[in-house]
């Protein structure tokens, strides 16, 4: 399976995948890395590991779909199966989503469906929540609403901030992340009709639980 990883920052997420692949636990390549950020540290991940990578600016384009039909096009160009997002920062538009239904995996730190969008680790903390976490999702229209695959949890201790959450909850998105994306590599999740299934059976609304 040929990967592109789309990220607009650090692109720590998509290193340990790199990993994964280079050890030979995930059945797939890395085909390509596309940054919204023309400084994002994963394009040098990308550049040392002698990946294609691709700077795209989204301000040189007129409207979301004027862009993501130039990613499409990337994509197109690299013969890519499947598109692992890690923490790109942009909405992506039906144009690409659609083309990639099933194939487009997303991480979010949160405990989806709970707190979508941006700033999760302050709201769960506001809330007084004692857990937080991790969720991997197929990507579908609406922004981290797609059907959770894979799922972690961390408790949210007592003197906790947003750095020493985010840390912990980063630290099972590394381990999450690359088991996800392994399944999806081998063959064994998918997508039909708004669900997900892992070996063919029905994954519940919350993901498949990820216990240590
Ligand atoms: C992660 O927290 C991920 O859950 C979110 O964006 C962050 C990306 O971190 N989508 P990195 O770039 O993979 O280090």
């Amino acid at each position: 399976m040929r990967l592109a990883f789309f990220i607009s920052g650090r692109g720590s997420n998509m290193e340990v995948i790199l990993d994964a692949i280079d050890h030979g636990h995930i059945p797939a390549t890395a085909n390509l890395v596309l940054s919204n950020k023309a400084g994002a540290l994963g394009l040098t991940t990308a550049r040392e590991r002698g990946i294609p990578s691709i700077f795209c600016d989204h301000r040189d384009y007129d409207s979301r779909e004027a862009y993501d039909y130039v990613l499409a096009h990337h994509l197109q160009e690299h013969k890519i199966d499947a598109v692992i997002l890690a923490g790109f920062m942009r909405i992506l538009s039906p144009v690409l989503i659609r083309e990639f239904q099933g194939k487009m995996l997303n991480i979010h730190p949160s405990l989806l469906p709970k707190y979508p969008g941006l700033h999760t680790h302050q709201r769960a903390l506001n809330a007084g929540d004692t857990e937080a976490g991790a969720t991997v999702h197929f990507v579908i229209e609406e922004l981290d609403a797609g059907a959770a695959v894979l799922q972690a949890r961390v408790q949210i201790k007592e003197n906790d901030d947003v750095a020493k959450l985010s840390e912990r909850v980063l630290q099972m998105e590394h381990i999450i992340y690359p088991l996800a994306v392994k399944w999806l590599a081998e063959g064994r999740i998918h997508w039909r009709d708004g669900a997900a299934y892992l070996d063919q059976e029905l994954i519940p609304e919350h993901g498949v639980q990820f216990t240590m």
